[in-house]
């Protein structure tokens, strides 16, 4: 297993160019199951989960082809049962199973289980099944939906903490093949499931109200290959707009939407950070002393529980108090402990977090439990003092592009070795 040796203490200067986001090309790869026809994605970026997604997608019969930063996806023959063991090791791969729905009109898939950051059950995602008309079961570990036509329906999608983006993504793309119209009420509002619904339209789909409560589908026969260019991502440029403050440094973005950044850039504004807008380059600076924020993560547009980690470690570095609250995901803190190994001083009340910042950090080895609480790691790492080693660096590479080899690009003095 790799490690990151960081020493910490140089402010990140330079440019960052903004790859394509993961949460968007992950459902976008299986939505080209839905086709026999060639699909070609493109801005997709090098990590392990794509290249997962890549081997499920082969598994169930596809011819699925990398070139530089696109993939070529042509799903002439699929099959209705999804590989037992492939699909059990990443949650995302639980899109495949509208598509498979949708044109086959029967789909198996393992069931995604639950993993280090809540439980990530699925039952929303098997409602919408349902309600479309497939009989669903659950059995062997196994989630089962079946049908002889989908018919579209009036669905609420909304559950216990608002709604959900993958069941969104998954009842959307079975329902693009349904008869008649189908209603998604509480829908996801992710810039990555507008994302799919414009794939989904370039393939030849009728959605409209994507990016609002609401998605309307009306079924077609049958959808057709595409090309299609996927967004930037959003979580990694908040990621890189973090680093910068949290290490006094000046780093533009290339690349990112600052349209799907605002709930962020408002928190880093109030925090003291400046950030400056010119063209599609956004610059984010940190100016003098930084102010401590309370964040409550919630469903886009809101504070993205994607980055409460990497906020969490700036507010370390924080003189005062803040608290940030965690609402998607029930046990998303797995980084305290990790981050408490630096010197950082946060308190855990139920769903929220009690930063008490300011304390300088000071390197040490730790551990990373999934991704982004590894880019907190690697955040904190940056601007403690000192070596810091971020063990099991395999999790930052499901969603990451080279970050190593980007923040070197910016200064900082990172280096891969084999974990000792
Ligand atoms: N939920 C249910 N029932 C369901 C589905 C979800 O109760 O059937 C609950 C979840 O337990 C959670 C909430 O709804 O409390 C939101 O979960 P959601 O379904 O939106 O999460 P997801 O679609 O499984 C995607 C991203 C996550 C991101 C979340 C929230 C992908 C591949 N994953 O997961 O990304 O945190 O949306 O924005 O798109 C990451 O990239 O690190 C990551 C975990």
């Amino acid at each position: 297993m790799e490690s990151l040796l960081i020493k910490g203490g140089v402010p990140l200067c330079g440019d960052v160019t903004i790859s394509g986001a993961k949460n968007a090309v992950l459902p976008i790869m299986a939505a080209a199951l839905l086709t026999r026809e060639p699909c070609v994605i493109r801005r997709v970026p090098a990590l392990s989960d794509v290249k997962f997604m890549g081997e499920i997608l082969t598994w169930l019969g596809a011819q699925v082809r990398f070139e530089g930063d696109s993939v070529c996806i042509r799903a002439n023959k699929i099959k209705g049962t999804g590989d037992y063991d492939l699909i059990r090791k990443m949650r995302g791969s639980i899109c495949i199973m509208g598509p498979m729905l949708g044109r086959l009109k029967k789909a198996a898939v393992s069931l995604p289980g639950g993993c280090v950051i809540g439980a990530r059950p699925i039952n929303l995602h098997l409602k919408g099944f349902e309600a479309l008309g497939a009989r669903v079961t659950i059995a062997n570990g196994y989630a089962r939906a079946s049908a002889k036509r989908l018919i579209g329906a009036e669905i609420f999608l909304g559950g216990r903490a608002g709604s959900t983006v993958l069941g969104t993504a998954n009842v959307m793309m079975a329902a693009t093949l349904a008869e008649g119209v189908t209603v998604i009420d509480s829908a996801a509002c992710e810039p990555e499931v507008v994302d799919l619904a414009n794939f989904l339209n370039a393939m030849g789909a009728k959605i409209t109200g994507a990016g609002s409560p609401t998605l309307t589908i009306t079924g077609v026969k049958q959808l057709h290959g595409t090309e299609y260019e996927v967004i930037p991502d959003r979580i990694e440029a908040a990621t890189y707009a973090i680093a910068a403050a949290a290490t006094h440094g000046e780093v533009t973005l290339r690349g990112a939407r600052y349209d799907h950044l605002h709930a962020v850039f408002d928190k880093l504004n109030g925090a003291g950070v400046r950030i400056d807008r010119k063209g599609s380059a956004i610059t984010v600076r940190r100016n003098g002393r930084l102010k401590p924020v309370d964040i409550t993560t919630l469903p886009y547009a809101g504070f993205p529980t994607d980055i409460q980690a990497q906020m969490m470690a700036l507010m370390t570095l924080t003189p005062g108090i803040s608290i940030i609250t965690e609402r998607i995901f029930e046990s998303r803190f797995m980084h305290v402990s990790e981050l408490a190994r630096l010197g950082a001083d946060i308190e855990i009340e139920g769903p929220s977090a009690i930063v008490k910042g300011g304390k300088p950090l000071s390197g040490a080895p730790v551990m990373a439990s999934d991704l982004r609480a590894s880019a907190a790691l690697v955040i904190a790492g940056l601007a403690a003092r000192g070596t810091t080693q971020v063990n099991r660096v395999y999790h930052l590479d499901r969603g990451y592009e080279q970050m190593d080899a980007k923040l070197r690009k910016l200064g900082a003095r990172i280096q891969r070795i084999e974990e000792q």
